[in-house]
This record gives structure tokens, sequence and C-alpha cells, in this order.
């Protein structure tokens, strides 16, 4: 699938999508058949176990996006830009071009950066929007939108987004009535991650769609998985076979 046929989808399907850091869980979702893969900063805090996004670097996303990429035979693969790595036009077409040159159809970043937006749009780059939430730059993880002011920005940044074409905009954390609203207001896809039932399309983290840290727990977030336990579980019976010298049998031994 393109990206074309994911701006296709509005209004008629739901587009899923889910973050991946490595080569195995991005076949795996490739293989069930999620329409994009987003190799998100948030691998800062899931996988290198960091407070926040706020000190990934391009060097560390492109080694997850290049993993990413083996594994999505089918699936488009968006690179998240991390911070500072679109401060000026420049930059940004600069990095954007490495998130491509291993693979990625697009990138992702957070905020309302017209003349970025622009410049990469005009090297043929596509580019995914975030708004509401953004945790690059939140100095407190809350719902964003609530007041009309607040709001009233939100809704005229995706409106400004859209008319400088991005092919989706991602909505984290705000109210479901203004995510409804920015819906109706854009050509393009709104992909929803704690903004209710009304957009285009859904994204969690996959560490946290599988339920890989126990003590995680946002309101936003639906666990499909106790992965966390199923993975203990299985440790705790090799180490106890280990010990036992039940594990390995025959059948995991050479003659
Ligand atoms: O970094 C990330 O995983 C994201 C998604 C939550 C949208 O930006």
């Amino acid at each position: 699938m393109d990206l074309k046929e994911i701006i296709k989808k509005k209004r008629k399907e739901k587009i899923s999508m889910l973050t991946a850091y490595d080569y195995q869980m991005a076949k795996i979702l490739d293989e069930a058949g999620v329409d994009l893969i987003l190799v998100g900063d948030s691998l800062a805090m899931v996988f290198q176990g960091m407070p926040d996004t706020k000190k990934v670097t391009m060097r560390e996303m492109l080694y997850h996006t290049r993993a990413v990429v083996r594994g999505a035979k089918n699936t488009p693969v968006i690179g998240d830009m991390p911070i500072h790595s679109y401060d000026t036009p420049e930059l940004a077409v600069k990095n954007a071009k490495k998130f491509l040159r291993v693979g990625a159809k697009g990138v992702k970043l957070e905020g309302n950066h017209p003349a970025v937006v622009r410049a990469l749009k005009k090297q043929g780059i596509e580019v995914m929007g975030h708004l509401g939430l953004l945790p690059q730059t939140a100095k407190k993880y809350r719902v964003r939108g609530k007041m009309p002011e607040e709001a009233r920005q939100i809704l005229e940044d995706a409106r400004q987004l859209d008319s400088l074409g991005v092919f989706a905009i991602v909505l984290e954390c705000v109210p479901e009535k203004l995510a409804k609203k920015i819906t109706a207001s854009v050509k393009v896809p709104t992909i929803g991650i704690g903004a209710g039932k009304y957009c285009d399309g859904q994204v969690l983290v996959i560490n946290d769609l599988l339920g890989m840290d126990k003590e995680f727990k946002a309101k936003h977030v639906k666990r499909y998985l106790n992965l966390n336990r199923s993975i203990k579980r299985a440790v705790k019976k090799f180490i106890e076979e280990t010990r036992k010298g039940v594990f390995p049998t025959e059948a995991q031994t050479f003659h």
C-alpha cells in the first residue's frame, strides 16, 4: 500500500498504525496487515528506558528505521523526526532524506512548522503532522485543547498542515469533540492516540498494546495482551528447568 491509498481511506475505512522499533516486530505487524508502521521516537522511552523523548538522536532513529524496514515488506514505514532534527527547513530536508535513504516512505514531525513542511514537500518528501500533546516539547503530559483558545489553535494548526499537503495528522491526547471537529475540517486522515473514536484511524505504541510494562498505565491505552506476564512465566520456567537439569532434553542435544 502506498501513502496515496492511505489518504483515500478517509471516511471509507479506519486506518491502523502501530509503532515498531525492530525487524521481528515489524515483520509481525506487516504480516498482520497493519496499514502503517511508525518508528516513533517513543523508542527513547520503551526501548532505551529514558524518561521522555527529548534525547533520542537521528543516528538512533535511523538505526531502528533500517531494521524495521527490513521486516515491513508490504507496509509503509514512517520515520519520526527526533527533537532538533527539523529546527530549520534545511536541516529538516537533510535529515528527512536520511530517513528515506534507509527505506522510510515519509516522516512525521511534531507541531505546526509551515516553512519546514513546505521545504520537505518541495523535495517530494511525504510528511505526517502531529498535533495536540507534543512529547518532544511538553513540560507536562496532559490533554491538550480543553480550553477554547488552545482548541482553536490546534484546529487552526490542523487546517494549515492540511493545506500545506501533509498526508495525515496524528492527534495525541485531545478531547474527542475537538478531534471530531478537526477530522471533519481537514481533507487528510486524522490518526488518534487518546483522541476518541471519530478520528480516521488509531495509533498505539506497540509495547503498550502488548502490555510489556506492568507499571505503565495511561487512559488512552488498551492492553490487548499481558506480554509482561507471559514473558516472565516463560523465563521463570527456563530458569527452573535449567536449575533442575530438565533443559536441555535429547530433543535439543547434538550427538
Ligand atoms: O513516538 C511515537 O510513538 C508517536 C506516536 C505515539 C504517535 O509519536
